[in-house]
Order: structure tokens, then sequence, then C-alpha cells
């Protein structure tokens, strides 16, 4: 092959490789949370893999993807916050993700691809509300034993910080970790299987 059909064969390449992938960009604020831009809403209709740029969410923050109609979060989690994960086991539904509610390559102990990100649909998995992010070790509407993670105010479920559902609420199981990979260090493509790059 010579060196134009070696081109024109990476062009093909490459726009085979990001056909369906849509683009998510976000703004950088100073408070935990981000409500992010998303595909065109044919795209998520579709069902597009969404490209997420993990960099412009900082350490403690939670950003918020639409990806199938439904939204996903994308938490960058502390060295802290992951020292702390393994501290409330015994407080857990399903402390080892045995339920399928992970793809098997985020069966682990952050239940994540790489562990500083949680990637997850943030729908209550009792009657699916959304919800609240609570970060702080010492939240005060997820009671002592939990450090940080999420509340739902419908009816008061609780969950860990990698998305594990807490004994004695409504919500049966762990949060729903989605499908995701890497592409390089600071991009994720949330709705596609992988491995870290
Ligand atoms: S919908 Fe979340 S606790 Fe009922």
């Amino acid at each position: 092959m010579d060196t134009h059909e070696t081109d024109i064969h990476r062009r093909r390449f490459l726009t085979a490789a990001t056909a369906g992938l849509g683009s998510a960009g976000l703004a950088a604020t100073a408070i935990p949370f981000v409500e992010s831009m998303s595909p065109s809403e044919a795209a998520k209709a579709a069902g597009a893999a969404v490209e997420v740029d993990v960099s412009q969410v900082g350490p403690g923050m939670l950003l918020t993807v639409g990806w199938r109609g439904k939204p996903v979060w994308v938490v960058h989690r502390t060295g802290q916050m992951l020292d702390l994960l393994g501290k409330h086991d015994s407080q857990l539904v399903d402390p080892q993700s045995d339920e399928p509610q992970q793809p098997d390559y985020a069966k682990n102990a952050t239940r994540s691809v790489k562990p500083q990100y949680l990637v997850a649909i943030g729908i209550c998995t009792h009657l699916g509300c959304i919800p609240l992010y609570r970060p702080e070790v010492a939240a005060a509407d997820l009671g002592p034993d939990l450090h940080g993670g999420f509340y739902c105010p419908c009816h008061g479920s609780k969950f860990d910080l990698a998305g594990r559902v807490v004994k004695n609420v409504p919500a049966p199981r762990n949060l729903e970790v989605t499908p995701h990979a890497y592409l390089s260090d600071t991009h994720l493509v949330i709705g596609q299987d992988g491995k870290p790059a």
C-alpha cells in the first residue's frame, strides 16, 4: 500500500471509529456540581455513546451527562473519598456488587474502570427519583456511618460514593454503573465497553 492509499485507509478508519460518538462539553464552576451540554436529541434518542473530557471535572465534582434519555453521573472522587469507601461495608446491602448492576469490568472495590471516576445512572433504584449528591464526609442526611454519597429525597434511600445502597432503606439495589471506557487519560466514553487506555 503506497503513502496515498495509507492516508485514505487511515481517514476511513478514523471516520468509522468516531461515528456514533456524541461529545459533551461543560463549563467548570466553583461548586461541586456541573450540568453538561450533551449530544443532539436525535443522537441521544438513538443511544449514541457520549464522550466526556473528564479533565474538566475537578476533584470532588459531579458532572451530569444525558445518555439514552437518562442522567449519567461522572463523579471525580478524591483520594480521601476512595480511602473511606471501604470503611462502611457492614452498612451496605450489596458491598461486593454481586447484583448485576455494573459491567463485569466494573465489579471491583470502586465499581469503575478508573478508581477516581464513578460513572453511574443517577436514578434511584426504588421508584426512579434523582438522588442528591452529598460529597461531605459528615453529610447530615446520610447519617454518621456513610462517608459521603447520595441521598434520595423521595423516600430517604442512601447510597455511598460507589453508588452502593445502604441497608434499611426503600431502594433494593445499588445504582447502575453504565458501560464506559477511556479513549485516553482525559477522555471517557459513556455507553461503550472497554478497558482503560
Ligand atoms: S425513589 Fe428514591 S427512595 Fe424512593
